[in-house]
């Protein structure tokens, strides 16, 4: 059987062919939906997950599915266009399997979106939030197993795992746009039910300012690998309790899609000053 390192070199060696040994700088996984981003690259060229050795494919509707390289403005970026996540049943190292691919792909900066549910009181829906940290309650660490040497050490260091200047970039940049920026803690669980609001009221307690069900997977293993990470979430809804209205993925989706053109411009502006 195949080890990962010889697995990814294979899915780098098709990607190379395809893409005619492109190169990027800027690597970005787009959360629910926040795909559209993808669509707006110059030069793109889109390659379904279904088609790149050793990736699965996303079930979950607002997630596209395709990795779409191409440029904005003066930098070469490779999104993922919708992510799979650990809910829908897939082994945690299927999850990190598209962050490691950028990361052997040559990206120095990871941007990492998805859509969370606010539970500092000071966030409403539509607001977008830099992660400044994380707490992984998702039951799994991505690492666990053989370590790949080649990729990180066996117990990498969690101190910083979100740039700091990658912050003040975003929210320098944001508020240049006329957008007010949040900082705060993303808490993960697994999912796919959402939070009960007794649950929202521990995460509140132990320091969660936002939650949802994906990204710190990726993070761990983009810092694993030494890459730097920024982590964005769109505040799509007010977490179970913090208001009385019940969650849905539609309402999730459809806040997303608001704040799409901000976004977009946030990315875009962010991406070519990094
Ligand atoms: N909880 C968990 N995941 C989420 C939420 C939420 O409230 N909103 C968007 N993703």
């Amino acid at each position: 059987m195949q080890n990962i390192t010889q697995s990814l070199n294979k899915t780098i060696d098709f990607l190379k062919n395809k893409s005619n040994d492109f190169q990027p700088e800027i690597g970005l996984i787009l959360g629910s939906g926040l795909g559209e981003f993808a669509n707006n690259l110059k030069n793109k060229l889109v390659i379904p997950y279904g088609e790149i050795p050793g990736f699965a494919v996303s079930s979950v509707s607002g997630h596209a599915g395709n990795l779409v390289l191409g440029e904005i403005d003066n930098k070469k970026v490779a999104v993922m266009q919708g992510r799979i996540h650990f809910y829908e049943g897939h082994d945690i190292h299927k999850i990190i399997y598209p962050a490691r691919t950028l990361g052997m792909f040559g990206c120095k900066t990871v941007i990492i979106t998805n859509a969370a549910g606010g539970i500092n009181p000071d966030f409403v829906p539509g607001n977008l939030c830099c992660l400044t940290d994380h707490l992984n309650l998702m039951g799994k660490n991505p690492l666990m197993g053989k370590n790949p040497d080649e990729l990180g050490p066996r117990f990498p260091d969690m101190s910083t795992v979100y740039h700091k200047e990658g912050i003040e970039l975003v929210v320098k940049t944001g508020k240049n746009l006329g957008l007010d920026i949040k900082k705060g803690v993303y808490a993960a669980l697994s999912g796919p039910s959402y939070e009960t609001p007794a649950e929202i009221k521990m995460l509140k307690t132990i320091g969660a300012d936002m939650v949802g069900m994906s990204t710190v997977p990726e993070a761990i293993a983009l810092n694993h690998m030494g890459i730097k990470i920024i982590g964005i979430s769109c505040i799509s809804n007010y977490a179970a309790g913090i208001s009385d209205t019940p969650l849905n993925h539609a309402e999730v989706k459809e806040t997303a899609d608001k704040i799409a053109d901000n976004f977009q411009k946030l990315i875009r502006k962010v991406a070519t000053e990094l």
